[in-house]
């Protein structure tokens, strides 16, 4: 017996690595219910009580080593040795990899753009460090203006006047440049990013962003500004999205509104994400005041505008129902790879 057991250990021993196939049979010539390790289960019984102590023990260790080497070789055993063809061979498969999905910020500021080109808008852009000028005089924001506040404004340079410097806190100043270096008509969408100095919470963030809109040309009325994001929201939301608009007050803008939708999720029965209003504030808009026209150049007998400003967030928020702003930056796959990857 112990003859038998040596030549047998030396045999697994000697074995090294197998296809799929010949660990099957490794396995059953071994450990198989006819194998050769209950084989000499079934001798032992046989054997006198001096033997069966020394035996034992050998025993027990040969069927460890045989079972230990099956594992060993099975875990090892890749696609490859399942099905018996090795890892040369080139009609195998190939290993698939996870495409990435795009920020639902980018798609849905994609999708701004995509509706606001349709209607003859131009995309700018302008610098997210900007002056005073920029971000607030040229808008009209009265020098005491809570808004010019340090609570409010992240400021890089504080000179107490027109030579601060800051980050923007709105897309609002690219109309200012943009209306500074041209002619009219101007007629565009600024997607950015802006900067506010708040706490960080479920609903507020220290930078989040912003498309600002502006039309300006020649006979530019309030009725043009409302069918325009009427136009907006059917393409954005649904057709049948309800609008309505509120007065309100912005410096660079004279009348000014804020403009509600009925909610995209309880379609106006009143929900949580509506606070049971069944209306929700999407962007802020008005025509453009005289001041701000003047101030970048251009006369304001001559020329109107409209202009707005909406959140990429809040309207993101309303279209795929995220609750809590801080899921935007914390890239968080299982969060990211929920929404729609495009195939460029
Ligand atoms: N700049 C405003 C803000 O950040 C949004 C805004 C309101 C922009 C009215 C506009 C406008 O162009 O006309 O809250």
């Amino acid at each position: 017996m112990q003859q038998q057991i040596d030549k047998y250990t030396q045999e697994i021993n000697n074995f090294v690595k197998a296809t799929a196939d010949e660990l099957e049979a490794f396995r059953i010539k071994f450990l198989g219910t006819k194998g050769i390790v209950k084989d000499l289960f079934e001798q032992f019984k046989t054997v006198g009580a001096e033997e069966k102590r020394t035996f034992g023990k050998v025993l027990n260790q040969f069927k460890q080593l045989a079972e230990a080497k099956y594992n060993e070789l099975k875990e090892g055993a890749g696609t490859a040795a399942e099905s018996g063809k090795t890892e040369a061979d080139l009609t195998l498969p190939g290993d698939g990899f996870a495409l990435g999905s795009r920020h639902p910020l980018s798609l849905v500021r994609n999708e701004i753009i995509d509706i606001f080109k349709r209607l003859g808008f131009v995309v700018a852009e302008g610098p997210e460090i900007e002056d005073d000028w920029h971000n607030f005089s040229a808008l009209n924001f009265p020098e005491e203006h809570p808004a010019r506040d340090m609570q409010d404004t992240f400021f890089i340079k504080k000179n107490h006047g027109q030579d601060d410097i800051a980050l923007r806190t709105h897309t609002s100043s690219v109309q200012v440049r943009m209306m500074e270096n041209g002619k009219p008509p101007f007629r565009a969408i600024m997607p950015g990013r802006v900067y506010r100095n708040e706490a960080i919470s479920a609903r507020a963030h220290c930078f989040f962003h912003q498309v600002e809109g502006l039309y300006v040309d020649e006979n530019v009325s309030f009725a043009d500004l409302k069918q325009t994001l009427f136009h907006f929201v059917q393409e954005l939301y649904g057709e049948g999205t309800k609008v309505r608009f509120r007065p309100s007050y912005f410096p660079f803008t004279e009348p000014s509104a804020e403009m509600d939708i009925s909610c995209t999720i309880c379609k106006g029965d009143g929900c949580n994400m509506c606070k049971y209003s069944g209306w929700v504030e999407i962007l802020g808009c008005g025509m453009v005041d005289p001041n701000v026209l003047e101030n970048c150049g251009i006369n304001s007998k001559k020329y109107t505008g409209f202009a707005f400003g909406m959140g990429i967030e809040r309207i993101t928020n309303l279209k795929y129902v995220i609750r809590d702003l801080r899921l935007f930056s914390e890239n968080d796959v299982r969060f990211l790879k929920q929404f729609k990857t495009e195939i460029i």
